[in-house]
């Protein structure tokens, strides 16, 4: 039986007509119909396999047995709300706990990371008392109007910053205020938090959160350096403010070292509030905020019930739990560290040989290949980075992305199941179309220069 109702033509024709034209599609010249997928590949109305580097939501690899039996069997037996009393959610909430500091033991379950920003700015403003927050340049928090307020990566295009938005340098070594040649980078890009914090103060106002993600994704795969997130939270902390790490990227073991980004700094850090979402249902839409008892215990202090009639639902739970099983039984964080760590050393290995890479940056299979025209000046390659990306899709069947302020950052965030033989075809597809690129379409870099 087809597994396709329409034409691909027919299904665009009809996407044009009737779904909003901001919800973009990749490859909008030539987009591609998936019609279904396993593990790191999808396949197409011919049946024409495709390399998924793009997905970290399906981070235990596409449709996953493991994970459909778990939704199908729960969702044959109950799926109610959470004013009932269920296993699931308290089972799942227990098993979180043990991946977080003793102190992150409160949850609440909601749909989407947007929902779970959204909730830790109400449990940062009930908790603070206080409005403002401090947000990284080129942050995206979510597509909530309270998110695009926090997400300069958005504001910047529509309305501008409200009053209560306060912008810190994104604390980037390769193109940033101060970079890889600087002694301690860490230490000079908190102060740039603790002279805003001060900032604040003079107009008379206070802080309320610090919102960042562990490791700044539509930044462009950024690596926070070494001791900033101690140092802000302690500027913070000391200003009266929480520290919230929005982990929807970067969580679920991602990174392969680490369960969690923020811990790639070091066991004195810890954040007073946590969001996840993307992985956590492997595509099932599950997030959730991670707090302290304090902080549950001023919101819960307003009287005002929080109800979400979806979030922490038995079926979500159930599949939050096998998630959670598939990563631990498929030493997913083992694979991550591995494959990642190889397929880094591949892309800077190629990096010798290609001047357009001019930094290859990230860890476990969470990395960036910063694509520049001039090495010294570090001018972003962004029409190299496209061409690349449709390059890899129409000659290779190889989805990769880009991101970044000039969308020149080639980003691989692919399912945790990602092997060696995959990472080894990526960097030879890489290697061969740049070396093309570089014979023949140069032409091209000196225009995007
Ligand atoms: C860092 C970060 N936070 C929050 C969100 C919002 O998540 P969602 O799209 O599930 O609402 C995203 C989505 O891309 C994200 O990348």
């Amino acid at each position: 039986m087809a597994l396709d109702r329409l034409k691909k033509e027919e299904t665009l024709a009809m996407r044009m007509r009737l779904i909003g034209q901001s919800c973009k599609l990749f490859y909008s010249d030539d987009p591609v119909k998936i019609l279904r997928a396993r593990g790191q590949y999808l396949f197409d109305e011919n049946g024409e396999r495709y390399l998924d580097c793009i997905s970290n939501v399906h981070h235990v690899g596409h449709c996953h047995p493991s994970i459909t039996k778990a939704a199908a069997a729960q969702m044959d037996l109950l799926n109610t709300n959470t004013r009932f009393l269920h296993d699931n959610i308290v089972l799942y909430a227990d098993r979180l706990a043990a991946t977080l500091p003793e102190k992150l033991c409160v949850f609440y379950f909601v749909n989407s990371g947007s929902e779970a920003n959204d909730l830790a700015l109400r449990l940062a403003q009930q908790y603070t008392q206080q409005e403002d927050v401090i947000v990284l340049d080129h942050a995206y928090h979510g597509h909530l109007m309270s998110l695009i307020d926090i997400s300069p990566y958005k504001f910047r295009k529509l309305a501008g910053q409200k009053e209560w938005v306060h912008v810190a340098p994104l604390p980037d070594t390769y193109r940033g205020i101060y970079r890889e040649n600087h002694p301690n980078p860490g230490q000079a890009y908190a102060d740039t938090v603790k002279d805003l914090i001060e900032e604040v103060h003079r107009k008379g106002r206070k802080i309320s959160a610090f919102f960042a993600e562990s490791l700044p994704s539509v930044g462009g795969q950024i690596i926070l350096p070494r001791g900033y997130s101690a140092k802000v939270a302690e500027y913070v902390r000391s200003a009266g403010g929480v520290f919230v790490a929005d982990e929807v990227q970067t969580g679920f073991g991602r990174l392969g070292s680490h369960f969690w980004g923020f811990q790639q700094q070091g066991e004195n850090f810890c954040p007073d509030i946590v969001t996840m979402g993307k992985p956590m249902g492997n595509g099932h839409p599950l997030a959730c905020v991670a707090t302290t008892v304090e902080i549950a215990e001023a919101f819960t202090a307003n009287r005002v019930e929080y109800f979400n009639t979806f979030g922490g639902n038995p079926v979500s739970c159930a599949i939050g739990l096998a998630v959670l099983d598939v990563i631990e039984t498929e030493d997913l964080r083992g694979n991550a560290t591995r494959v990642g760590a190889h397929l880094k050393d591949l892309l800077t290995k190629l990096q010798t040989q290609h001047q357009i890479i001019g930094e290859v940056r990230g860890a476990g299979l969470f990395l960036g290949i910063e694509l520049v025209t001039d090495r010294e000046k570090r001018t972003p390659a962004t029409k190299t980075a496209a061409l690349l990306v449709k390059r890899l899709k129409e000659e290779d069947r190889i989805c990769v992305s880009t991101d970044g302020p000039w969308e020149s950052v080639l980003k691989f965030k692919p399912p945790m199941c990602f092997s060696m033989e995959d990472a080894e075809l990526v960097v030879q597809c890489i290697d061969r179309i740049l070396t093309d690129i570089e014979a023949n379409d140069l032409k091209l870099e000196k225009e995007d220069i």
